[in-house]
């Protein structure tokens, strides 16, 4: 980690107001390539709103969007797909009849052979489809394996390898771990470090602090649209963003309440 590395994406003074809803009051976050920046924040803080502004899915209200240093505008989420920008969902977008090589592919299949006996070229498919997820730790029994037989953490991977392979330079991930048991998170939280080490900013977005601390770099936490700044690792515990997220006095008072258990 080294501050000189100049940000691959920045967000600047983000606000997004949807009629009188402020969901954004000005959110600045900046994304390093090889870093894991964790967005932290409890239901409806605004968290799924900020990314839909990175990746071109919401114009913000106010606020400005740079890449590489370069101010840019997104009129739809291909234009930040282009930019280099890829975000995984929650609901992931995948088929689950297919096997894992279509998945993978989704219509951008290799091709082989001469105009105009240009075909499909599965072989080659699914050797990168293999060879793509065993670097994410995953090994296939077979590329032919429909998705629906993946786990939820081996399914993650697959989209996850997916956007790498085609080139993402930031990797948006919200709430990938959150519906996913002990051993499938530590497998998720596995892949998202060795993204990171591959040179991609991660952009982790999570309500769970532990999953946070394990792998982040950069920690952000959004309460109601707004941001108290961003803490680096090391300079934080977990119990101070969990009171972050909380909102510091409301978790306290709660506590006290209950006679000091939370
Ligand atoms: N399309 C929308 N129209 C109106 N309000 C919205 C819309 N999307 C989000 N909001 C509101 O913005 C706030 C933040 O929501 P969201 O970004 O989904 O939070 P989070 O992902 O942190 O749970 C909430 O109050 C939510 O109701
Ligand atoms: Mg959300």
């Amino acid at each position: 980690m080294s501050t000189s590395t100049p940000a691959i994406l920045e967000m600047v003074e983000i606000e997004k107001h949807f009629g009188a809803v402020i969901a954004l009051a000005g959110v600045s976050i900046a994304v390093y390539p090889g870093e894991c920046h964790c967005l932290l924040g409890d239901n409806g803080a605004g968290k799924s709103t900020f990314i839909k502004t990175m990746s071109g899915v919401h114009k913000p209200t106010k606020g400005k969007m740079l890449i590489s240093g370069k101010e840019v505008t997104f009129q739809s989420p291909r234009d930040a797909m282009e930019a280099g920008i890829a975000t995984v969902y929650q609901d992931l977008a995948m088929i689950p009849l297919m096997s894992v090589t279509r998945n993978f592919w989704m219509g951008r299949e290799p091709r082989k052979g001469i105009w105009p006996f240009k075909s499909l070229d599965f072989d080659k498919a699914n050797a990168v489809t293999m060879t793509e997820m065993s670097k994410m730790g995953i090994n296939l029994r077979e590329p032919n394996q429909a998705v629906g037989t993946l786990s939820g953490g081996e399914r993650q991977t697959v989209a996850i390898a997916r956007a790498v392979y085609f080139g993402a330079k930031v990797l948006i991930l919200d709430e990938p771990t959150s519906a996913l048991g002990v051993r499938q998170t530590s497998n998720v939280l596995a892949t998202i470090d060795k993204v990171r080490k591959s040179g991609i900013g991660v952009v982790f977005i999570t309500h769970n602090v532990r999953h946070a601390l394990a792998v982040g770099d950069r920690f952000t936490v959004l309460n109601r649209g707004r941001t108290l700044g961003t803490a680096l690792k090391g300079e934080i515990r977990a119990d101070e963003l969990q009171d972050l997220m909380a909102g510091g006095r409301e978790l306290a008072d709660l506590s006290a309440s209950l006679g000091g258990t939370i």
